[in-house]
């Protein structure tokens, strides 16, 4: 039963990006980047560098998945659990944002590359929020593919805002408690404006969602991989998108 969403295997030859192309195309994709510590430690080297190494995989996932003809992808980057980590640790994610935009962004920009955020902006270091605020700024006149970073994100407190915030218009008589359907609610989210996710990603062999997404992931595709982060490749993402054609989504119907 496992592998009809932890699949092991591999696209057959020749399902290369081109044959990939012929079929249904997630719009969506959205990635828990796990395993970084993991891949670190059976290299003998401490947990920060896993985190340096997936960064680099970043981009490369970005051009494969903008060249089959996926319009948003979102990363789950930093979680607002992880601030449970060493602060050493913790201060060396928060550099990552502006290494990985400080190099990057120019070819973003190239690539036509439209950078979001999404998470609690307040509890980032001045130096993070400056890097990405800066990304977001001046790519948001770009029309190719969303680049979404899940930086200090919890989907139980994202869900947790959009209440208090509804809750407060109500209170102000500026809507009525009976107009508060699933759209106004996904509106409230800060996923606005982009459509559920169709498929998840996630890597390090771990089968859980740790927080992310909690709404918009109700009738996506999962798929699992034991494939730590740093190591993940093209090959993998095309994959997983393979696995995804072979789906049949029935959003409860028959
Ligand atoms: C994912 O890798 C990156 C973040 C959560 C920031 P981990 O750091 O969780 O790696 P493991 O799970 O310890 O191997
Ligand atoms: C989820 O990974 C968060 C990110 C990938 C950013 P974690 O490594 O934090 O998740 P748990 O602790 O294993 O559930
Ligand atoms: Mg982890």
């Amino acid at each position: 039963m496992i592998d009809r969403f932890f699949s092991q295997t591999r696209p057959k030859q020749g399902e290369d990006a081109e044959t990939i192309k012929l079929g249904r195309i997630p719009s969506h994709i959205a990635i828990i980047m796990d395993g970084n510590g993991r891949w670190a430690k059976k290299k003998g080297l401490p947990r920060v560098a896993g985190h340096r190494e997936g960064m680099k995989v970043i981009n490369r996932v970005v051009e494969k998945a903008d060249e089959i003809g996926v319009k948003y992808l979102t990363l789950y980057a930093f979680s607002t659990e992880n601030w449970k980590r060493p602060k050493t640790e913790v201060d060396f994610l928060m550099k990552l944002p502006e290494r990985f935009l400080g190099n990057e962004l120019p070819k973003l920009q190239k690539n036509n590359v439209k950078v979001r955020v999404m998470g609690d902006k307040n509890l980032l270091p001045s130096h993070t929020s400056r890097a990405v605020d800066k990304a977001v700024e001046e790519t948001k006149h770009n029309t190719g593919i969303v680049l979404n970073f899940a930086l200090n994100y919890g989907s139980r407190h994202e869900l947790m805002q959009a209440v208090r915030t509804l809750c407060e218009e109500v209170e102000a008589g500026k809507r009525s408690a009976l107009d508060i359907d699933e759209n106004v609610l996904s509106e409230r989210l800060l996923s606005s404006g982009l459509p559920d996710p169709d498929l998840l990603i996630r890597t390090s062999g771990e089968i859980r969602l740790s927080n992310f997404m909690l709404w918009q992931l109700a009738y996506s595709e999962f798929w699992f991989t034991d494939v730590l982060w740093p190591d993940f490749g093209e090959d993998d993402l095309m994959e997983a998108v393979h696995i995804y054609q072979t789906r049949k989504r029935r959003y409860g119907g028959v």
